[in-house]
């Protein structure tokens, strides 16, 4: 990404801004996080904060003017410092490399607010970050009320900056894109390694394989090609496991004739991916196993269906649960008698039992996006509320080409009265990333296959893999 894309952005902002009266946006980034004793977890920049200033130090803000004047604040050099820690842009670099218009040291945060804020009519941060940014800005403020004598103007109103920067960052620009595209590819080969460790190690005479094995295999890739870590804790469940939708990686033993679920991708440059697969540990589907597995991939192609401009962000989830609630009925997760027919099932929400979450989220420099889900210009309406009841709320958004979104239906299938015992612990999910296109979207996360035939084949290593897997 150029220094030109961060100009745009804070040049649209700044038109933002003036269009809803003016004032100067505050902007932090994120604090550097201590794990342990003398030990910090590694530095993950402010996702907002990144999108306008592309700067990746710790200790930052961006004020931006809605005459589109931005000034950053940041560490000055400090050569001794910089022998343990890295070196830092400094204050005399960033206008150049940042394209703001000033920089200063954040050590004088505090003495120079006082004047920036000085005649702005409004203030504009994010809300919803602790309390801590509250205080410090209402010190600010006043700071500068107690200069009114001298004929300055005190800001009068708190913004909450959030709402613009999130819809900014829900429409992807082409650079945005092509990062996310490669995200998506280098999650899928991650997928592939481990796909194929798996068969390996059983052809190899392995009885069971850990977990933490696989999620090794994984990191490995997702590092190999350059990711900075991974988007989010990898999820890698074997067997019964699977039913837990957030299960880290852990000790818990893979065995033959098991499914292993994997949720995992990487984050590669500030971008998100988010894949989700499932295999056979020896490389064949049993026979409950395909069963669920093709039901799921079903209803995912229906999600696919219904993602395309025009359509809304919730209607892939209305399209998944029909497909996965009629087909609970047809393999008998569901009895008709006690359930009745597919409507019945999601009018009551019967299907939750088995399938209890979302079918997709917005996805971006955060695994789950921000953006808003709601079309705010439209007036509430009552709608089913997924719980069996209804709800009076807005609709849902409108897809428009540029936004990106996962496609993840599942069937979790726990031990229970009156559910078949021959698909106990079966968990199944399948994710793809996609972006919305002008007639429909693109499944930038392909690069793994879906099909179980396609699944075998790679497992079996009858199946080429894309350029860089093993
Ligand atoms: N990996 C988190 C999610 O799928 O939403
Ligand atoms: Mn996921
Ligand atoms: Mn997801």
């Amino acid at each position: 990404m150029t220094t030109s894309s961060f100009i745009a952005r804070r040049a649209h902002l700044a038109q933002l801004l003036q269009a809803q009266g003016g004032g100067v946006a505050l902007l932090p980034t994120a604090p550097e996080r201590q794990r342990n004793s003398d030990t910090d977890h590694p530095y993950r920049h402010d996702s907002h904060f990144h999108y306008l200033s592309g700067f990746n130090e710790p200790e930052a803000w961006l004020l931006l003017r809605s005459d589109g004047h931005s000034t950053l604040f940041c560490r000055p050099s400090h050569p001794e410092r910089e022998i343990w820690d890295g070196r830092r842009l400094g204050v005399e670099a960033a206008p150049a490399a940042l394209g703001v218009d000033a920089a200063l040291p954040v050590d004088a945060l505090d003495e120079t607010m006082a004047s920036l804020l000085a005649d702005q009519r409004a203030i504009w941060f994010p809300f919803g970050r602790g309390a801590e940014l509250h205080t410090r800005v209402a010190g600010w403020v006043a700071r500068v009320r107690s200069r009114e004598r001298s004929g300055i103007e005190c800001p009068t109103e708190l913004h909450d900056l959030h709402p613009l920067v999130a819809e900014m960052r829900l429409h992807k620009d082409a650079s945005e894109l092509a990062t996310m595209r490669r995200a998506a590819a280098i999650s899928a080969g991650a997928h592939l390694r481990a796909m194929r460790y798996c068969a390996q190690r059983f052809r190899d005479g392995a009885t069971a394989v850990a977990e933490y094995e696989i999620e090794a295999e994984l990191l490995h890739e997702f590092r190999r090609l350059g990711s900075q870590s991974p988007a989010y804790p990898s999820i890698v469940a074997a067997g019964a496991n699977a039913c837990v939708l957030h299960h880290a990686a852990g000790h818990t033993e893979l065995r033959s004739g098991e499914l292993c679920l994997i949720d995992a991708g990487c984050e590669l440059d500030g971008y998100a991916s988010d894949v989700t697969r499932c295999f056979p540990a020896n490389g064949r589907f049993t026979a409950q196993q395909r069963t669920l597995y093709e039901l799921v991939l079903a209803a995912q192609q229906a999600a696919i269906d219904a993602t395309r401009p025009g359509l809304r962000q919730r209607d892939a989830h209305h399209a998944a649960v029909r497909v996965l609630a009629q087909g609970m009925l047809d393999v008998g997760l569901l009895s008709r008698d006690a359930h009745g027919d597919v409507d019945a099932v999601i009018e009551s929400a019967a299907y939750r039992q088995f399938y209890m979450h979302g079918t997709g989220h917005w996805l971006g420099r955060d695994v789950h996006d921000v953006g808003d889900y709601m079309a705010l210009d439209e007036a509430p309406v009552e709608q089913p509320d997924g719980l069996g009841g209804t709800v009076v709320k807005r609709p849902s958004r409108v897809l428009r080409p540029g936004m990106v979104v996962t496609l993840e239906p599942g069937l979790y299938v726990r031990p229970a009265a009156g559910v078949p015992e021959a698909f106990w612990n079966i968990g199944i999910r399948i994710e793809d990333d996609a972006v919305v296109t002008d007639n429909g979207c693109e499944l930038i996360s392909r690069g793994v296959p879906v099909e179980p035939d396609a699944i075998e084949a790679w497992m079996r290593g009858s199946a080429c893999g894309p350029e860089g897997t093993p």
